[in-house]
């Protein structure tokens, strides 16, 4: 199997116009009037190159566009790569992730190993270098990557490495970014990592590979243990749920946990979160069968586990000062002699009782006892996430998540990590009156609700197990994939929640 391509990010203070590379990225607004200071001077040297560019109507700076100026002799760059930033008063730190990861896009696209970024200034001195910093490497990471471990013939090849360097002629501004690439970097790895394992198809990524997966990256880390139970231990303990659905396939079920703890004495003062994420490595709809149609995109079904992981990686390198459990119920949902039915009355690790009435209904019934383990381990905080329902989809569309939960303060902390992450998020309902339809007459609970609604009626479900802990619940069905390539990101999974899972976890640990 080809390996991913490679990413090095780093600062550098150089004098922009003499700064030699393959490409030079500079920020351009749509309503700027004029040329900014840099932009000006390569201008210049540029013979006016740019602003004829612009002149000619040919690049406007709308976001997600850009162009190539071809370089001279009066300047150190081959190419200078105008990036879009959009309208001046909207751009956020996103916008200049986004760009970012437009420049590394085009870098891959156009065979070019090492690019220079300035696009920091263009935006100046709304945001802190720092967070450019981060930013920036995030979205060269999200931007370079591609999906292509299994293709054998080459487009021509393609790279294996790209290197970046985000550039200044100022030192103490160099300085500043590269505080941030420091963290960016794991974070964009983290995501890169998580990409790939949710793009591995269901032949090769079944619950006992993505345990082993668990237990490699444990491995490679002091502060990180993992523990997995296989089908037997689960049903020592009584995990009816997770046992259930995975009883339909060869591929056994496995129950993963890591475990993250820095060390030290400030860590046994501080809360332990549990994130909690749905890994089932593909979902057939099991005897309540899906249509054919689009059926292989339910090998993505195991994202919101994979975030988990991505995020353990990323808390394990930035040695974050928090107690981590990640916790994730695996299972393939298939349907065979002997998978679970229509009817069938499961008793779930809590206790409670479901009445199965959709196999495909499967997420809760793993969750379930993800939520009971994390309860009975004491931790403080529950966070889910999970390709849960196409109702989500339904709902918000491909560009948030839904955000649901029982605690104002969690929740308003994920909105922020959302802001700080740029992954969205947009509040939903899952209260009594949701509960209310997943009542059985013959259990505890049933599966599924009425027709409507059902990303609520799914989060509601799931609030009848986290007992007295503060949750959240992410419904990330609709954001886990792109399904044609963008301007910013490759076709498949988008690694979504690494960023915000991790950017919460940062956020938590620099308010207490
Ligand atoms: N994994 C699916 C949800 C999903 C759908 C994720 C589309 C990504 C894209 C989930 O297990 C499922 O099948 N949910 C059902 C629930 C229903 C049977 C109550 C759904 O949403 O249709
Ligand atoms: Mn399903
Ligand atoms: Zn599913």
């Amino acid at each position: 199997m080809k390996k991913i391509i490679e990413v090095e990010v780093k600062t550098r203070k150089v004098d922009f116009s003499r700064c030699a590379t393959d490409l030079l990225a500079v920020g351009v607004f749509s309503d700027a009037k004029g040329l900014d200071k840099l932009n000006g001077e390569l201008n210049k040297k540029l013979g006016g190159g740019i602003e004829r560019l612009i002149k000619l109507g040919d690049f406007k700076g709308k976001d997600e566009t850009s162009a190539v100026v071809y370089g001279n002799a009066d300047i150190g760059a081959e190419r200078v790569l105008l990036v879009g930033l959009g309208e001046k008063k909207k751009a956020t730190l996103d916008t200049v992730r986004k760009a970012s990861a437009c420049v590394a896009k085009k870098a891959v696209e156009m065979k070019l190993e090492n690019i220079s970024v300035a696009l920091h200034r263009a935006v100046g001195g709304r945001f802190e270098l720092t967070e450019m910093g981060r930013v920036m490497a995030e979205g060269i990471y999200f931007g370079s990557y591609r999906y292509d471990e299994f293709v054998t013939e080459g487009e021509n090849g393609r790279l294996d490495s790209i290197k970046a360097e985000l550039i200044d002629c100022d030192s103490a501004k160099t300085r500043k970014l590269d505080k941030g690439v420091s963290s960016g970097v794991v974070i964009g790895r983290a995501q890169s990592y998580a990409r790939t394992l949710a793009n591995r198809p269901a032949n090769v990524m079944n619950p006992a590979k993505l345990a082993a997966v668990a237990k490699e990256l444990a491995g490679s880390s002091k502060n990180l243990s993992c523990t997995v139970l296989d089908e037997k231990q689960m049903a020592a303990k009584g995990m009816g749920g997770v046992l259930a659905v995975g009883s339909g396939s060869e591929n056994k079920p496995r129950f993963i946990v890591l475990r993250y703890s820095p060390g030290g004495r400030a860590a046994e003062r501080r809360a332990t979160i549990a994130l909690v994420g749905k890994a089932i490595t593909f979902d057939s709809g099991g005897i309540s069968i899906k249509p054919a149609a689009k059926m292989d995109e339910m090998k993505l079904d195991k994202t919101g586990g994979i975030a988990v992981l991505g995020t353990m990686k990323a808390v394990s390198e930035l040695k974050l000062p928090v107690n981590v459990y990640g916790i994730i119920p695996s299972a393939e949902n298939m349907p065979s002699g002997t998978s679970y039915r229509p009817g069938d009355i499961i008793t779930t690790f809590s206790g409670k009782t479901v009445e199965v009435q959709n196999t495909d209904a499967e997420g809760r019934m793993i969750l379930c006892d993800a939520f009971s383990y994390a309860d009975k381990e004491n931790c403080d905080v529950i966070i889910d996430i999970a390709t849960l329902t196409g109702s989500c989809r339904v709902a918000l569309g491909k560009h948030m998540a839904g955000l649901m939960g029982n605690d104002e303060r969690l929740i308003k902390q994920l909105q922020t990590a959302s802001k700080n992450s740029g992954e969205k998020v947009w509040p939903m309902p899952s209260g009594d009156e949701y509960a209310e339809e997943m009542k059985s007459k013959i259990a505890d609970l049933k599966n599924t609700g009425s027709k409507w609604g059902g990303a609520c009626t799914a989060a509601a479900f799931l609030r009848q197990f986290v007992g007295e802990r503060k949750w959240a619940h992410l419904d990330i069905a609709g954001m886990e994939t792109f399904e044609k390539a963008t301007e910013f990101a490759a076709q498949g999974s988008s690694g979504f929640g690494v960023r915000l899972l991790t950017t919460y976890l940062m956020n938590v640990v620099k308010t207490k």
